[in-house]
């Protein structure tokens, strides 16, 4: 990665390498630094210099749009999502079938996964769970229509719960229960969050590129809309994620504090966590303070207790420049010495504090002129110069 400062040697990194060898117990990484420290340069320079040795790379959300050029660059894809963009993804696909699975288990997967992504759509929507009634009235729709249609997607499904065939529903229960979720997804289909969900996928998921970006730069400010393409996203790429003849692979979610405060997203983010090691995958999760994480949810709340685990599972956590009021909770978090601490507000760009695991280093990141030129960020501030 570059140099260690304290020793003057070079300093290389791979969490898989550091697994294997039983140095820590899961491959998760934690990067935490204000504005403009390098910390999407070091993500960026850890994922495209570990693709040689076979890792893939998955950003299933990025809000500015800066891994778009280097997905292109490697090879890979980066999609752009957004209204009056022509890319859509269907929340009923099948997705990418993983290797040992039989026609049985498949079909079981496909069915719990479809109610599990319409279920976490409707949350979503809602801002609230869904009640047993509701999970019957979903499951109920979900499976008249993927009876009855060739390619199913989820204006059928909307149309199902808002009006239940009369033989199964004679007394017009069924329609009740499923009014509200019906009109909570309806806006994914004809309300404010049209055109992206409502149809068949124009793009399919090529698991065997070497990196694939959500490009969300597209979408207008809209939380409860970035909250659902996020949450399509990375349902669609979990079939993919969760073959464990998938290889190794990198899961970067930057910006990462837009992303926590969504209750479906981050109870997906933890799944994937727990699941890491199994399947070889490394999750990243990049924020600006530690502190992001205790603004989850409500104090004591269950999502505060989530926030609080990812934390508590990354066992690589690397510390960029912090302002001097986050000094004490990221020591506290930490376990820095007063040495560490000092350090942290005086690092410069590209410069930062790992704790792998009980170990520190202070390294410098150091970057190709080509990496340079492809990770820059400042290029729209500075006019290209
Ligand atoms: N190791 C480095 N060596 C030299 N320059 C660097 C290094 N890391 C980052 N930079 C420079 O700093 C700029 C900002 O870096 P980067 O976009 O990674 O910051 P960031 O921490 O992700 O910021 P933000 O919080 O805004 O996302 C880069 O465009 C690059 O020019
Ligand atoms: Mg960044």
């Amino acid at each position: 990665m570059g140099q260690d400062l304290y020793s003057g040697s070079s300093f290389v990194y791979d969490p898989w390498v550091l697994y294997a060898r039983g140095l820590i117990t899961a491959p998760n990484l934690v990067l935490a630094g204000i504005v403009g420290s390098g910390k999407s340069c070091l993500a960026k320079s850890l994922y495209t210099r570990s693709i040689p040795f076979g890792r893939r790379v998955y950003v299933p959300g990025d809000p500015k749009g800066e891994h778009t050029a280097v997905a292109e660059a490697v090879g890979g894809r980066a999609i752009a999502l957004g209204h009056g963009m022509p890319n859509r993804l269907n929340p009923l696909d099948e997705g990418h079938r993983p290797s040992g699975f039989d026609d049985a288990q498949w079909a079981g997967q496909i069915a719990s996964r479809r109610r599990d992504l319409v279920g976490a759509l409707a949350e979503t929507v809602l801002e609230r769970r869904l009640s047993p009634l509701e999970h019957t009235a979903v499951d109920i729709a979900i499976d008249r229509t993927v009876r009855t249609a060739d390619v199913p997607v989820l204006p059928m499904v909307v149309e199902r719960l808002l009006a239940p065939d009369r033989a199964e529903d004679p007394d017009g229960r069924l329609a009740d229960d499923g009014r509200l979720v019906g009109h909570a997804l309806r806006r994914l289909v004809a309300g404010d969050l049209a055109g992206l969900f409502d149809g068949p996928s124009t793009v399919s998921f090529d698991p065997t590129l070497p990196m694939i970006s959500l490009d969300l730069s597209r979408v207008t400010e809209n939380a409860t809309l970035i909250s659902v393409l996020m949450t399509c996203a990375s349902a669609w790429m979990e079939s993919a994620l969760l073959d464990p003849a998938g290889g190794q692979r990198w899961v970067v979610y930057d910006e990462a504090w837009r992303l926590m405060s969504h209750p479906a997203l981050l109870r997906r983010m933890d799944a994937h966590w727990r699941l890491a090691r199994h399947y070889g995958i490394a999750n990243m999760l990049i924020f600006h303070k530690l502190t992001d994480l205790d603004n989850v949810g409500d104090q004591g709340s269950a999502m505060r207790a989530l926030a609080s685990s990812l934390l508590a599972n990354a066992e690589t956590r690397i510390v960029y420049r912090q302002e001097s009021d986050q000094l004490g909770a990221t020591s506290a978090a930490l376990g820095l010495t007063g040495t560490e601490q000092s350090l942290i507000p005086t690092m410069g760009t590209g410069q930062g504090l790992w704790r792998i695991k009980h170990r520190s280093f202070v390294v410098q990141h150091q970057m190709h002129p080509a990496e340079l030129e492809l990770f820059d960020t400042t290029g729209r501030m500075t006019g290209g110069q």
